[in-house]
């Protein structure tokens, strides 16, 4: 039998020395994608045309839709140094914890880089290496019902106080004339990454920072980011269901696209599908900034974001980066956002028509998108996720009603300075 084993070891062996196939031949590379909204749909069909013009073949693999367990799942497959998946798509918040198992993209990019948001490929260059090429942005923005504002005769939101007011009144009013599944607000309230990003908003939005600041030191315990907590501590059960504290974005989605909530945070892909054709709230929906906190805040959004990088495990490292630069590309953004409202990360096509009459809110939200919040991840490093976890759980914490916020933010503060002591 050994003898049987020689070739195909000497096979894995060359792929792994030289890190591509022989040229000529066709590689079959694996891509994992993202499966929010139609992500999932539109990279099947990038990958495809991709294939189908340079003869290679591509397996799309789909990954769990929660960006904490899909963290997870690529740092147990990275850790085994698994050549199974060629290209991984990172979360912004990623490179550095992940940034070791990608190989340098610069020698196959051509220059493509300068295409895109500089903040964006400074984020994704970690020690000199570009690691991922950004494949789209996102900024958290406020979705509303304009049907239903309009029939009470309520402005769009401009601070916290005002939307919990508006959402309480339309649910009352609503609920009142028999429409009894009404909410008045949904967001991202379960217990992973994007509650973080949710109360990463309301805190920042209130002037009461980003958790860490740019210089490392601990800010979370401060009297705004209190006020902000004590606020949103008051929507669970009046103007959101109690399954919010178990919703992610599609379960967000899925209450407000059926008509059942007055107000939703979340990212823009959710527009393009608010929209679609057998949609329930096709065209009574509105998109505006995040609401400011109090007189004195400001509207937050929140960066978020997907990258491509190429595995330092790929026996085809050359295809799978040329996969890489095709799907980051600007035909491949454009088209993703026509069909999707999955928002470029070039400024060019922030100018383009189609791109425009798809989504009018990419140009009057511009400077949401292009000022957005970042999370304290590249000052946190390889901490970055455990910091979030525990920001979460307190958060998790006082939404529940477990804590009060107070408390919460105070044992908050004192875990993260334990976890830093030896500083990021
Ligand atoms: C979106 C964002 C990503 C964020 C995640 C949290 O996918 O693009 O950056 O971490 O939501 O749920």
């Amino acid at each position: 039998m050994e003898w049987k084993r020689l070739p195909l070891c000497f096979a894995l062996f060359a792929g792994l020395a030289f890190g591509t196939t022989t040229h000529g031949e066709a590689a079959d590379i694996a891509i994992s994608c993202g499966a929010v909204g139609q992500e999932l749909e539109l990279c099947r069909t990038g990958a495809e045309a991709w294939a189908k013009t340079t003869g290679n073949t591509v397996k799309v693999v789909s990954s769990p839709n929660s960006a904490t367990e899909r963290l997870a799942l690529y740092q147990q497959l990275l850790a085994g140094g698994a050549s199974d998946i060629d290209v991984f798509q990172l979360d912004v918040v990623w490179p550095g914890i992940l940034a070791s198992h990608f190989i340098d993209l610069k020698p196959y990019s051509k220059g493509q880089e300068a295409e895109h948001f500089k903040s964006i490929i400074d984020n994704n260059t970690v020690d000199g290496k570009l690691i991922a090429m950004p494949l789209f942005t996102d900024a958290g923005v406020l979705y509303y019902r304009k049907d239903l504002l309009d029939k009470h005769g309520i402005k769009v939101p401009e601070t916290w106080e005002d939307m919990t007011k508006a959402a309480e009144t339309v649910q009352k009013a609503e609920r009142d004339a028999g429409n009894s599944s009404l909410w008045g607000f949904v967001f991202q309230g379960r217990a992973y990454e994007g509650l973080t990003v949710n109360a990463l908003e309301w805190i920042d939005s209130f002037g009461g920072g980003t958790i860490v600041d740019a210089e490392g030191a601990i800010t979370v315990n401060n009297p705004k980011a209190q006020a902000a907590m004590a606020l949103t501590q008051q929507w669970v059960k009046r103007i959101a269901p109690e399954g919010v504290l178990n919703y992610a974005e599609e379960e967000a989605r899925g209450v407000f696209q059926s008509g059942n909530a007055v107000f939703m945070r979340n990212w823009p892909y959710a527009w393009a599908l608010a929209n679609g054709q057998d949609s329930p709230v096709r065209g009574k929906v509105g998109v505006t900034a995040l609401p400011r906190g109090g007189d004195g805040g400001k509207h937050s959004g929140v960066l978020g974001g997907w990258n491509l990088a190429v595995s330092r495990y790929s026996k085809h490292q050359k295809e799978a980066a040329d996969l890489a630069m095709f799907l980051t590309g600007r035909e491949e953004q454009k088209r993703r956002a026509v069909i999707a409202s999955y928002n470029p990360t070039m400024p060019a096509l922030y100018e383009d028509a189609e791109v425009l009459k798809a989504n009018p809110f990419f140009k009057t939200l511009y400077s949401t998108f292009t000022n957005a919040v970042a999370r304290p991840s590249r000052v946190t490093g390889q901490n970055y996720n455990r910091v979030s976890y525990a920001f979460w759980g307190a958060v998790h914490e006082v939404l529940s009603g477990q804590s009060e916020a107070s408390p919460a933010l105070a044992r908050l503060e004192s875990e993260l300075k334990r976890m830093s002591r030896r500083g990021w």
